[in-house]
Parts: structure tokens; C-alpha cells; sequence
């Protein structure tokens, strides 16, 4: 008896129809990241659990709910990556890549979080993120968003910036004690989720999105009024960076992140295309993280978009999923025909020319039917025929004209109406 196995919930795949909207915005990431001098870095999926505990902290929900972590053969106990910057800072550090000063890297790949599934927001998903080592001036931070917003915007996409400021360990200790008291008092007027983490990750609260909770958090302490000097000096510089940049943002005081390890810069980009998972990417500073994991002290600041969302974008602007299809078929009237398109389709790919062919062979009317299906700009119909004469029909699939063609110019014609 056979069984039907389906993918894992809020796991996807990615269909052949689709991926080249895939390809497109990673290849412009690629050339966008090059422009600003970032280098690709690939690190493994599965990292110690214990790197994700430290780095991105126990008291967040995507390491305290929503990482898959398992016994290795019960002796190692590892994750699942639930995002990039910890992994990429544990290769940082690894391979001693501080010692060469700066560093720009950026990265490509499926992350894992097991949150409840709905439309932008899935188990396994991909991120395309970077970061930049061993700077602690705010240029970084303004170049580094100015970057996320020429990559969307050569994609025709606009987004939406908010920037926040979430201070520093020399004025966040003393505000987020003012905060739990305010949050303390107001307990009876918060939803259960904001109780919780009044207690655990006071800051957190202020991204609780439900109605009820709205007027107590639009009444709580702002850090952005509480900033210590050095923080406020990072976030005014950050700001004036972004104008000359000409870049437009919106402060969004309440804009604190999922992740513990944020100083200073905090950003997000969002999309009203998006519905409620509206972040298309998200970032800021973490100058600290580097040294909590074993690191000399560098700071850091980088970003991650998601994948899914873009392309959900994308889609939802109507923009046309590029393709690169066959430039000609070959289609095989009789046995002769059959040899020769196979060694023409050989001589034609080795001259770089895209083409294709049915492999059945069988009815011509089949085979142009397949010539159809896989989008191909021109199709040839060799038999006998042709081959004596050296010379074929090459049929434009488009305008279903017919035009003469010397077989043995064929990879120079094809590249000048078919480039
Ligand atoms: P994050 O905000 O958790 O940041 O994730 C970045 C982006 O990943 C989000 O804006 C969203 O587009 C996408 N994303 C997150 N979760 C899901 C999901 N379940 N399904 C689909 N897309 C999702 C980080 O991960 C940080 N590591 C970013 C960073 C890099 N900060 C500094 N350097």
C-alpha cells in the first residue's frame, strides 16, 4: 500500500513556476551587498542550543517557544537556526576574522521557527540578512539601512522605515525598572501575554498589538526620553546619516525587536501589502553580542529580510516572475530528425544557446505542444529533409511566422534574434 507524505506544516516548497522571483531578488541582493563592500558567509543550519540561549536570550519567545531543538544521538543538545546573527557572530569568532579590522558579511538561507502558521509567517523560512563588524560609529548604521532601502527600491518596491532607539546598558537598567513599576500598576488593564513579560522582557510589552492594551503602553515611559548622551548623540547622527542619505523614516518609539541582544539602532521595514505579518525586514545595532559569546569587544550592527515576504510583495505589485526559457526547440520529424536534433541541441548549448527538446519524440503536433509548454521562443523541425538541404524553418512561437534558417549558422542566428 503506498502513502501519500505531504511536507511539514508551515514548511514549503518552492515550485520551478516560481523560484525565479526567488532568484531575481537574491540576485539583486547579491549585486546591491557588492556595491557596499559585503561578503557572503555560509554557516551550518544546526548550531549548539546553548549559542542561541546566550546570544539571542532564554527569555525571547523564539528561543524559549519557538526553537526546534533535539538531542543529537543524546549527547549533543542542538537548534535548529532560528535566525542568522548569532551563528554568523559564532563564525566571527571562530575563525578569529576580527583580527583583519572591519568586516561586512552577509548571508542566504532557510532559518526554523515553530510559530503558528498564516499567511507571511511559516516554520521553515529563509532570510537574507547582514552584518557589519567592528564599527561603532552610526555611519555604519545609516549606510547599512540606506542599503536594505536601494535593494527594495531597485526591486520597485517601497517600504515603510521606523527607527527606534533602545539605549544601552548605561540607560536601559534604570528605565526598564521605571517601566515595570508603571506596567505593575496598570497589571489589571493588561492582557495575560503582557503580565508575563512585565516580569520577564519588560520592553517587550510595548509590541503587545492588542486593542485593550493600547492606552496603558501609549501612557508608559518612552527609553527615547531616557536615553543616556552617548545614546542619544548615536541616534541623532543615525538620523542625520539617513536625510543626506535622503532616506525617509518615521521614530516609532514603541519599535523594540524580538531579539534581547539590540543596543542603540533598532529598525524595521514594513509593507501594507503584507497584511499583519507587515515587517519585511528587521535590524539594529548589537554592539556586546560579539563579547557575550566569547568574542573580543566589537560592535555590530545588521538586518534580515524575509524571503517569503518579499516575494509575497512582489507578487502582490503584479511585478512578472522573470524566466529564462529554451531560445529554440528541436523537434524531431523522423529517425534522422531524432539523431540530429540531439547532436544539434549539444553543439547549440555548448555555444551557449539555451535550447530543448522532447526526448519522446513521436507526433510532431505533441511535440510542438511541449515546445509550448516550456515557453520556448522559436522552435526548428529537422527530418530528412532539412538535413540534405542544410536548411530548416525556424518557426517564432510568439508571431507563428516562419522564416529560413543554415542549420550551420544556427547558434550565431539564434544569439542575434534570440539573445
Ligand atoms: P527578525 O526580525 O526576527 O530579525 O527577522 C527578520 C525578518 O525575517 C522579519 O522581518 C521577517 O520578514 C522574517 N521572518 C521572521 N520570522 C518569520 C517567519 N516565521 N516566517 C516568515 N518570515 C519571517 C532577525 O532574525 C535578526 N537576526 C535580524 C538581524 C540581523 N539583526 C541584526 N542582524
Amino acid at each position: 500500500m503506498s502513502i501519500k507524505i505531504n511536507a511539514v506544516k508551515g514548511m514549503n516548497d518552492v515550485l520551478p513556476g516560481a523560484v525565479g522571483r526567488w532568484q531575481e531578488l537574491e540576485a539583486v541582493a547579491r549585486e546591491v551587498f557588492a556595491l557596499y563592500g559585503y561578503r557572503e558567509v555560509r554557516t551550518p543550519v544546526v548550531e549548539p542550543h546553548a549559542l542561541y540561549a546566550r546570544g539571542v536570550g532564554e527569555q525571547t519567545d523564539i528561543v524559549g517557544k519557538e526553537m526546534y531543538v533535539f538531542e543529537d544521538k543524546g549527547e549533543d543538545r542542538l537548534a535548529l537556526r532560528p535566525e542568522g546573527t548569532a551563528g554568523t557572530i559564532r563564525a566571527f569568532i571562530e575563525h578569529g576574522a576580527y583580527v583583519d579590522g572591519p568586516q561586512k558579511w552577509f548571508y542566504m538561507g532557510p532559518m526554523f521557527r515553530r510559530e503558528r502558521p498564516q499567511k507571511g509567517r511559516y516554520r521553515q523560512f529563509h532570510q537574507i540578512g547582514v552584518e557589519a563588524f567592528g564599527i561603532a560609529e552610526p555611519a555604519i548604521d545609516a549606510e547599512q539601512i540606506a542599503m536594505v532601502q536601494d535593494w527594495l527600491s531597485r526591486l520597485g518596491v517601497s517600504a515603510a522605515l521606523q527607527l527606534n532607539s533602545v539605549g544601552d546598558p548605561a540607560c536601559r537598567p534604570a528605565y526598564l525598572a521605571d517601566l515595570r513599576g508603571y506596567l505593575e500598576g496598570h497589571a489589571g488593564t493588561l492582557c495575560g501575554d503582557c503580565r508575563e513579560r512585565t516580569q520577564k522582557n519588560p520592553l517587550r510589552v510595548l509590541d503587545c498589538k492588542v486593542p485593550g492594551c493600547q492606552p496603558v503602553l501609549q501612557g508608559a515611559p518612552r527609553l527615547l526620553e531616557r536615553l543616556c548622551q552617548p545614546c542619544r548623540e548615536h541616534f541623532a547622527a543615525v538620523r542625520a546619516g539617513l536625510d543626506a542619505l535622503g532616506v525617509a523614516y518615521r521614530v516609532e518609539p514603541r519599535l523594540v525587536r524580538g531579539l534581547d541582544y539590540y543596543v542603540r539602532t533598532a529598525y524595521e521595514f514594513t509593507s501594507d501589502a503584507l497584511g499583519a505579518q507587515s515587517a519585511v525586514a528587521g535590524g539594529g545595532r548589537y554592539d556586546g553580542l560579539v563579547e557575550t559569546l566569547g568574542g573580543p569587544p566589537t560592535p555590530g550592527v545588521g538586518f534580515a529580510l524575509g524571503v517569503e515576504r518579499l516575494a509575497l510583495i512582489l507578487e502582490a505589485l503584479g511585478r512578472p516572475i522573470p524566466a529564462r526559457r529554451a531560445a529554440v526547440f528541436l523537434i524531431s520529424a523522423d529517425a534522422e530528425g531524432a539523431a540530429a536534433v540531439l547532436r544539434l541541441s549539444s553543439e547549440l548549448r555548448k555555444a551557449g544557446v539555451a535550447c530543448d527538446l522532447d526526448a519522446r519524440g513521436g507526433k510532431l503536433a505533441r511535440q510542438f505542444k511541449q515546445a509550448e509548454r516550456v515557453g520556448a521562443r522559436f522552435a526548428l523541425v529537422l527530418g530528412g529533409q532539412e538535413l540534405a538541404a542544410g536548411e530548416g524553418k525556424l518557426k517564432d512561437m510568439v508571431t507563428r511566422t516562419e522564416t529560413p534558417v543554415r542549420l550551420s549558422g544556427l547558434a550565431a542566428r539564434l544569439r542575434e534574434v534570440a539573445p
